[in-house]
C-alpha cells in the first residue's frame, strides 16, 4: 500500500490492506477474462470485507464523537451501493457489463482507503493511547 494512505492506527490499517489485496485481485480477475463466478466471488469477499470494515470505522466514531459522521457514513454508503451493483452485474455469465463497471471504478477502488485521513487525523488527536 502506498504509504501516504496509511493511518497509523494499525487496525484500520490491516482492513485496509487486505481490502486493497482483494480489489486488486478483482481487477486482475477482470483483466484476465476469468468466468463470471470467479469474479462473482471476489466481488462478495470484498462487499463483506468492505462492509464489515464500514462497521468498525463508524462504531469507532460513535465512541469518540468524530464531528463528521454523516458526512463519512454517507461515503461508506455511495461505497457499498457501487459495490452492490458489481455484484449483480458480475452474476450475468457474460461480464462485458460487470467488467466495464469494475475497469470505470478502478478509481473508486483505489480510493476505498483515501477518504479515512480526516478520522485518523481525529482520532490520533482525541484518543488518549493513539496520540502521537
Ligand atoms: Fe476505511
Ligand atoms: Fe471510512
Amino acid at each position: 500500500m502506498d504509504p501516504e494512505y496509511l493511518t497509523g492506527i494499525e487496525e484500520i490499517d490491516k482492513q485496509h490492506l487486505e481490502i486493497e489485496g482483494v480489489a486488486a485481485a478483482l481487477i486482475d480477475a477482470v483483466e484476465a477474462h476469468d468466468k463470471w463466478h470467479i469474479v462473482h466471488y471476489i466481488v462478495v469477499r470484498l462487499y463483506e470485507l468492505l462492509r464489515f470494515h464500514f462497521t468498525v470505522e463508524e462504531a469507532m466514531m460513535r465512541i469518540t464523537g468524530f464531528p463528521e459522521i454523516d458526512e463519512h457514513k454517507r461515503v461508506h454508503q455511495d461505497m457499498l451501493q457501487t459495490v452492490e451493483r458489481m455484484k449483480s452485474a458480475t452474476l450475468d455469465s457474460d461480464l462485458g457489463r460487470a467488467s466495464d463497471l469494475i475497469k470505470t471504478q478502478f478509481s473508486f477502488l483505489s480510493h476505498i482507503v483515501d477518504h479515512d485521513k480526516r478520522l485518523a487525523e481525529f482520532l490520533v488527536a482525541n484518543v488518549a493511547h493513539l496520540k502521537r
